[in-house]
């Protein structure tokens, strides 16, 4: 890649950021798409991002992703917030247009494209079971709702947040079919066996001694398993994975909501293809750094 006079600049504010994966799969579609555009990673303490937003302005950047923990934040200093932030309350995707910083969130629309695309599932008529209700699962499970699901059961530690998401989606999207169980209760073999689609949007999972989600036993061949954990494989898809169950990782989303980005800055098709090989790739790097 070179950098010229002519270069444009995105990247993504965040804190910390040096665990984001986004500059590898954003760069190889720039350069695979021949485009004189660069992504790079700011890293922006929550003091400093209101003088960060205005930066963007200033310095002309093109684009900007916005990750834990400024994606509420950030929408007080936009200048157009897009329909989805305006119900979400959050926006992971920044726009420069001649100057007018517009908000968008690309998670929605990632998911469900990666769930579509990869993972060959649609969710129209179909009975979710979402475990979380932070900030990722109002997305997804508005995405869902929007999607024609038939039906969600939310599953959440904290049930007074479950119940928040709940009335959220019935405020937003009149859909009634919703119903909220105790997080101990998750195993009640009574639940799970019309259940098509899980979905994890917690991070449970991402470290070695996090509980086990979902009981083996009640994963069955006609579900889908979808585990927004993208930094390893977690004990649910582990056991997807082992009982034959269709399933698909973070990973995946990742791509497709960088890809929405992608499309949203520069008006161009993402290379999804080559966006997930480059992850791959500079995982293998990054393994056989760690090995020697
Ligand atoms: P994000 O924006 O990625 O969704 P978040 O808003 O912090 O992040 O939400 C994290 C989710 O993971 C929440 O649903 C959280 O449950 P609580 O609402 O009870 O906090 C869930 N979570 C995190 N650690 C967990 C754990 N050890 N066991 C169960 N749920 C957990």
């Amino acid at each position: 890649m070179i950098i010229t006079g002519a270069t444009i600049i995105t990247g993504v504010f965040g804190y910390p950021v040096r665990h984001s994966l986004s500059p590898v799969f954003q760069n190889a579609a720039f350069q695979y798409r021949h485009l004189n555009w660069v992504y790079v990673p700011f890293e922006i303490s929550p003091e400093y991002l209101k003088d960060a937003v205005r930066a963007i302005k200033i310095f002309s950047v093109k684009g900007i992703n916005v990750t834990i923990p400024h994606k509420k934040e950030v929408i007080k200093y936009l200048d157009v917030l897009d329909e989805e932030v305006k119900l979400l309350g959050v926006a992971n995707t920044i726009v420069n247009e001649d100057g007018c910083l517009k908000g968008y969130s690309t998670d929605g629309e990632g998911f469900l494209r990666s769930l579509k695309e990869d993972g060959g599932f649609t969710p129209e008529n179909k009975l979710v079971f979402l475990f979380g209700s932070g900030g990722s699962s109002f997305a997804i499970a508005g995405a869902l709702v929007r999607a024609g699901i038939s039906g969600l059961i939310i599953c959440n530690r904290t049930i007074e947040k479950a119940a928040v998401l709940k009335n959220h989606l019935k405020d937003c999207f009149s859909f009634q079919n919703i119903e909220v169980i105790p997080f101990e209760k998750r195993d009640n073999a009574g639940i799970w066996k019309n259940i098509d689609l899980v979905v994890n949007t917690t991070s449970v999972g991402m470290k070695d001694d996090d509980i086990v989600l979902v009981d083996e036993k009640n994963l069955n061949d006609n579900m889908f398993i979808y585990d927004i954990v993208y930094n390893r494989e977690t004990p649910l898809i582990l056991s997807a994975k082992k009982k034959g169950v269709r399933c698909l990782d973070g990973l995946s989303m990742l791509v497709f909501q960088g890809a929405v980005s992608f499309t949203l800055w520069t008006k161009i098709e993402a290379p999804i293809e080559v966006m997930k090989k480059s992850l791959i790739a500079y995982k293998k790097t990054m393994q056989k750094g760690n090995q020697n």
